[in-house]
């Protein structure tokens, strides 16, 4: 287990999109989802619902990973170089390999804040991904499948329409070390007295 700091762990952390073929011990994976609903909510909702997979439920759902990079494509094409692009085309395809893949939803009522609903979600997804770092595993969150929200509801067997799909999160043993993005300070951050 780590022996990082939390500035350390925060600061080392980086999006991962290839992994190494090791499977995540059951216990391993259990204690990083601990951590995700041991998050703060507004009003205690807890309205985070997670859908684990792994295995076969894990490889099926490539086939919407990769679908939703035909929305995507196109964009990314203007924007990225073509050998980051051609990098980002295979993480798409097969998720770098990773054995784990969290597919996050909120349960929206229309009584509370819309914005307090989702954000409990991402501060859930957000104490996975540092419990992870924490484990020596790497994790990219995706909103990408977003794109095909329709067909992963379908294959979850999801009927409920308060069920509002977040995000991805890809969970894994590293298998490369991304370069570090810079982080921008200018106009980010006003300190008032
Ligand atoms: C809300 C959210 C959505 C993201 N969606 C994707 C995605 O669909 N595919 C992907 O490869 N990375 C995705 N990322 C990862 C970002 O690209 C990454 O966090 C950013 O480039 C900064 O790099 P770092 O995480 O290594 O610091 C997402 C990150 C966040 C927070």
């Amino acid at each position: 287990m780590s022996e990082k700091n939390i500035y350390e762990l925060i600061k080392s952390r980086r999006s991962i999109r290839s992994y190494k073929k090791d499977s995540i011990d059951k216990a391993i994976l259990d204690r990083i989802i601990d951590a995700g609903v041991w998050s703060a909510s507004g009003k205690n909702m807890q309205n985070w619902r997670f859908f684990v997979l792994t295995g076969k439920s894990k490889d099926d759902y490539l086939a919407f990973s990769q679908k939703s990079w035909l929305s995507i494509k196109d964009i990314l094409q203007k924007r990225l170089k073509p050998s980051l692009y051609e990098f980002t085309e295979r993480f798409f395809y097969t998720l770098g390999n990773a054995p784990v893949v969290i597919l996050a939803f909120a349960e929206i009522n229309d009584q509370d804040n819309p914005q307090t609903q989702l954000g409990n979600v991402y501060l859930a997804i957000n104490n996975m991904v540092l419990a992870a770092q924490y484990e020596d595993l790497g994790t990219c969150i995706m909103g990408s499948p977003l794109e095909v929200e329709t067909e992963i509801r379908k294959f979850l067997k999801i009927t409920r329409d308060d069920w509002k799909l977040v995000c991805g999160l890809t969970i894994g043993y590293p298998n490369h070390t991304p370069p570090t993005p810079s982080r921008q300070l200018d106009n980010r951050v006003t300190y008032l007295d």
